[in-house]
């Protein structure tokens, strides 16, 4: 096998990072391969919780190499200072980490103008992380934005800076320019080390026979034409986003893992056909922690949608899931999935293009028998409930591809391996 990809499958916060950290120890290099620091990937071992947004979830396994592609938005300071905290933790970046040249940079202006949209936007808002990721990426495709191979020339970064204030009516005097191309042109100089010219890198890797990881961050909901539009991200979320954001052909892709929740969440605002609004929905928050790992805003939560999970599986070509969170459904005393959706009294099973659509469809569901042992200790499919079995019996017949991994807890061992990864 030379190429994995663990891609979220719904609107993100699927526990991705566990995800691959899990199967980062089989991989040779780990590349996430879009988004910026509106991700927040979490990752918990030997009592330790680290929360990440930008670097690669397999930063913590120390003998493998880790890659941030071209479609990454990269805010300096959130990567230098997550850059520091992990090196304080005794992680070495030296050789081991790396970015590709063409990777964008997210300005302050960026934030500014990410929190001015939403402003205007009045009720209509997007829920965004006002990280500036929807301007930054917008700055890219006008073919006007910073790339990290911009910085190596502070006539050239004072003359983006200059026609980005020009272009975006945001006022900065000479001297606040070059003050901070200066800031950005001694940030070039401290990654200079881990620069590299990323396609040619992982097509070494697969010709020397390395296994490659691809990380995605958000989920398919989420993708800037598949999702929820507008409310949806600014990059390429879904399988077809991998090649995009690395220059690593699709034809070696081996092996796509579709990560799902057992229950469904979203942050920020856009329609939510199962989202529940009593105190099931307030008992699965709490016993999900399902709060924001970015901005710490409450996450909605609602039940599995098989009809958007379906469409995810399609679009992503999706190989085998890894259901996460199973253990948070345990003592839940009403479990359902939807299976289908009603429009106006019609029955349909396509995820609809137009979320003004989806905002009017009534969920159908079905109901599932519940489980009320505690499953965080299971280590194999034999342990846990019948309950739980079914459910996740009935998820794969839904989605007719095989659970592959099924995850009962934040930490590595709680995890329960059903198909070997080869
Ligand atoms: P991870 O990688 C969940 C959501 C925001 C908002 C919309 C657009 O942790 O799964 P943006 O700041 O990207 O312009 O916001 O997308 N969003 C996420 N929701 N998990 C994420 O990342 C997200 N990244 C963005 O809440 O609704
Ligand atoms: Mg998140």
């Amino acid at each position: 096998m030379s190429a994995i990809a663990v891609l979220g499958c719904l609107f993100g916060d699927e526990a991705k990072a566990k995800v691959v950290d899990v199967l980062a120890s089989d991989a040779d290099i780990i590349v996430r391969f879009q988004g910026g620091s509106n991700a927040g990937h979490t990752i918990q071992f030997d009592n330790k919780r680290f929360v990440m947004h930008l670097i690669p979830s397999g930063i913590f396994h120390e003998d493998k190499k880790c890659a941030l592609g071209s479609a990454v938005v990269i805010d300096p300071e959130q990567l230098e200072k997550e850059i520091s905290a992990l090196k304080e933790q005794g992680i070495i970046f030296k050789d081991r980490f790396f970015i590709d040249y063409r990777a964008s940079i997210v300005l302050p202006m960026h934030k500014i103008l990410d929190e001015k949209q939403e402003e205007l936007s009045g009720d209509k808002k997007i829920g965004t992380t006002k990280r500036g990721i929807g301007p930054c990426y917008s700055d890219s495709i006008s073919r006007i934005g910073l790339r990290m191979s911009d910085l190596n020339n502070i006539d050239n970064i004072i003359y983006k800076l200059s026609y980005l204030c020009k272009y975006h009516h945001i006022k900065m005097d000479e001297e606040e320019i070059k003050e901070n191309a200066e800031s950005l042109f001694s940030f070039g100089k401290r990654m200079d080390e881990y620069l590299i010219n990323l396609p040619y890198f992982l097509d070494s890797c697969r010709k020397q026979d390395k296994e490659i990881l691809f990380e995605g961050a958000q989920g398919t909901l989420l993708d800037i034409y598949f999702g929820t539009y507008p409310y949806v991200t600014s990059s390429h979320t879904i399988s077809g986003g991998i090649s995009i954001a690395t220059g690593y052909p699709p034809k070696h892709i081996d092996l796509l893992i579709g990560v799902f929740k057992s229950y469904f969440t979203r942050v920020g605002s856009g329609p939510f056909p199962t989202e529940l609004h009593d105190n099931l929905g307030e008992q699965i928050r709490r016993q999900g922690n399902e709060f924001g790992s970015t901005t710490g805003r409450p996450r909605r939560c609602g039940w599995f949608d098989a009809v958007a999970a379906k469409y995810s599986v399609m679009i992503n070509g999706i190989d085998n899931v890894a259901l996460t969170l199973l253990d948070v459904l345990s003592g839940i005393e009403e479990i359902k999935i939807c299976i289908a959706y009603s429009i106006d009294g019609e029955i349909v099973e396509e995820f609809p293009s137009d979320q003004r659509v989806l905002e009017e469809v009534e969920p159908v569901y079905i109901s599932m028998d519940t489980w009320s042992d505690d499953i965080t200790q299971c280590k194999t499919w034999e342990s846990l409930p019948l309950n739980a079995q079914l459910y996740v019996r009935k998820i794969e017949e839904l989605l007719e591809i095989p659970v592959s991994i099924i995850s009962v807890g934040p930490n590595r061992d709680q995890t329960i391996f059903l198909m070997k990864q080869e």
